[in-house]
């Protein structure tokens, strides 16, 4: 995790780094930090705390001069959060100063040969011991600073994007990838780093994606040079036209990103699945499915591999996988596939679910499937990231930029393209009839419609909020296809809110959390008509008999629960199938006003962060 930022050019670097932070806080918000070249002199400010925090100690302690500088955001991995533990990190010569992202696993064996050979350090941090690694081999084997860095990479093991400079040879910007994203705008006469392009975006469309194990040398007068980390070899840059745009990225008129993005639902689906779904003709086009049909089709069983809120768009698909084409599937948490020695065969495909398509633990998934020789397919939102280049094929979700750390829209988009590929094998397995294909197509098309409908409800799921809002625990009933929505539900409110708050298969209750259960605790259950409305309506009888509140996401017009229930949260009717992407509605809007009225930080919530890019 870790943002970094970075900027040689014409214009002062300290504007640029610093917005640039900003947009990258999500990635981390432990720690803030820059450090710039003027006057013959590196000028570095860092802070434990936010980048508004750093904003303020930086004009009091520095000035913020230059044209050469680079920042950090920081998601704590090696040191607790404070202000020494923060980046950028100096050489014991402080001549070179450094911002990494990742983790340098070897780090402890490097310290102990540093610290025989005189070195001290005064952070804990991983990051200490690579600037002074990169520093020794400079003066040792007397080379040039990137020389230094690619000797010193060399000899790590780990995951970094990494930014240096020396403040002897202020014309240059050395980076270098491996496992952690870095991207360099490219301007007139300027270059910008990032750990993803949104903090370049008003000065350059124009951007090169590092690949793992590569670096590059980025100077003021003799532009890029990139080679391999490993053998030298010098590589041909790939300059990207990027496509999104700056508006997309900002919280246009609503208090928090999570809002905008909740309320981004219905066209973000719609982006989902345009160009894709031609209901009227019956056709769903997806060229990452249909130029691999037949390996997909002759599959043995999907495996879906994911982290978080994808895990459990992974787990919807199980269930859309299963009904409509009939075909298996496990869902693993990737963390856990990663290291258990999974069985795997060439008759796998494996479907990795990633919004960032940056999470470690989700590449790490991938890799092994490879190897293994499964066929794998990304579900990836960030076009050109690592996941979606790393997988055999995929299909991107098309949601736009999601800032907000909960993720909202990214969850419905991915269960919109599962739902597309599901639909789509269905139909070539013929495990579908004609007229459920086509009833399918049509529901689909209109749930962007059925999703505003459902956040028309706001201001009664506020109130309900309001109710609630002082909750200690809090559980989350729904079966089949809604049971991973439940977990969701409780996902989302213990991310933003701190709640203590548990999803389980409304049957399960029994087999436990009844216990807990008394008038204390609020029991959300997702009891739609279609999907065992009888069994729910008998599950939540069970919770009023022990004085349970019950607040009940329900299907417009629902009269039985209505008369059972503390509350009801309405949502339009539509298939079974399809209930998962209006039901996550108001319980993401739940705990989003939860939130706001405990004065949580909705966007950007303690100990989180968005992108996950350590294991
Ligand atoms: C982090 C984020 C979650 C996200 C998960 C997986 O934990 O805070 O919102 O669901 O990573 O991320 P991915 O980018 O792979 O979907």
């Amino acid at each position: 995790m870790c943002g970094i930022v970075g900027y040689i050019g014409k214009r002062e670097a300290y504007p640029i780094i610093l917005e640039g932070l900003k947009r990258l806080e999500y990635r981390g918000y432990d720690s803030a930090g820059i450090a710039l070249y003027d006057d013959s002199e590196i000028k570095l400010s860092k802070t434990k705390g936010k980048v508004a925090d750093l904003e303020a100690k930086a004009a009091t302690e520095i000035s913020t001069n230059g044209t050469l500088g680079i920042g950090h955001t920081r998601w704590a991995t090696h040191g607790i959060p404070n202000d020494i533990n923060s980046h950028p990190h100096y050489s014991n010569s402080g001549n070179l100063v450094i911002i990494h992202n990742g983790i340098i696993e070897n780090y402890e064996s490097l310290k102990k040969e540093l610290l025989k050979r005189g070195y001290t350090f005064k952070s804990d941090t991983d990051t200490e011991v690579l600037i002074n690694l990169i520093e020794d081999v400079k003066i040792n084997e007397n080379v040039k600073l990137g020389k230094a860095v690619q000797i010193a990479l060399n000899q790590v093991v780990g995951a970094y994007a990494i930014a240096v400079f020396d403040k002897k040879k202020p014309n240059e910007i050395v980076v270098a990838k491996l496992g952690s994203p870095l991207a360099i705008g490219i301007g007139d006469e300027e270059y910008f780093i990032a750990s993803d392009a949104s903090p370049f975006l008003e000065y350059t469309k124009k951007a090169i994606y590092l690949e793992d194990e590569e670096m590059a040398v980025i100077s003021r007068k003799k532009g890029i040079k990139i080679r391999k980390i490993k053998n030298d070899a010098l590589v041909d840059p790939y300059i990207q036209e990027l496509q999104i745009n700056l508006e997309q990225i900002e919280k246009g008129g609503y208090e928090h990103f999570m809002l905008k993005e909740i309320h981004e639902q219905p066209n973000a689906i719609k982006d989902t699945y345009r160009g894709r779904l031609r209901a009227k003709e019956g056709i769903i086009k997806m060229s990452g499915i249909d130029d691999n049909l037949e390996r997909i089709l002759n599959a043995n069983r999907i495996i879906v591999v994911a982290c978080g809120t994808s895990w459990h768009a992974g787990l919807v698909s199980e269930y859309i996988f299963e009904n409509l084409a009939r075909i298996p599937v496990e869902v693993e948490y990737a963390s856990e596939f990663r290291y258990r020695n999974p069985v795997i065969t060439e008759k796998d495909v494996v479907i990795a679910i990633s919004q960032s398509g940056e999470t470690a633990d989700t590449l790490a998934a991938i890799k092994l499937a490879k190897s293994k020789g499964a066929f794998v397919f990304g579900v990836c939102n960030v076009v050109g990231s690592t996941i979606s280049r790393e997988t055999h094929a995929g299909a991107y979700t098309h949601a736009g930029p999601e800032i907000g750390v909960a993720s909202t829209k990214a969850f419905t988009t991915q269960i919109t393209v599962l739902t597309l590929i599901a639909l789509k094998l269905a139909k070539e397995k013929g495990t579908i009839s004609n007229s459920q294909f086509h009833m399918q197509l049509q529901e689909l098309e209109l749930i962007p419609d059925k999703v505003k409908k459902a956040l028309k409800y706001d201001e009664h799921i506020k109130m309900v909020a309001s109710i609630y809002k002082d909750a200690k625990n809090c559980l989350y009933l729904g079966r089949g296809y809604n049971f991973p929505v439940a977990l969701e539900g409780a996902l989302k409110l213990k991310e933003i809110s701190y709640i203590h708050a548990e999803g389980y298969p409304a049957a399960e209750m029994k087999h436990g959390p009844i216990a807990l259960i008394d008038e204390q605790m609020p029991v959300f259950v997702i009891a739609t008509k279609k999907g065992h409305y009888e069994k729910v309506v008998s599950n939540i009888q069970e919770i009023k008999s022990r004085s349970g509140k019950i607040i009940g996401i329900v299907t417009e017009g629902d009269q039985d629960v209505k008369y059972i229930a503390d509350h009801v949260i309405e949502i339009p009717e539509t298939l079974e199938s399809l209930t998962p992407l209006l039901t996550t509605i108001p319980l993401q809007l739940l705990s989003y006003h939860i939130a706001v009225m405990l004065g949580r930080n909705v966007d950007q919530p303690r100990n989180l962060a968005k992108s996950v890019t350590v294991e």
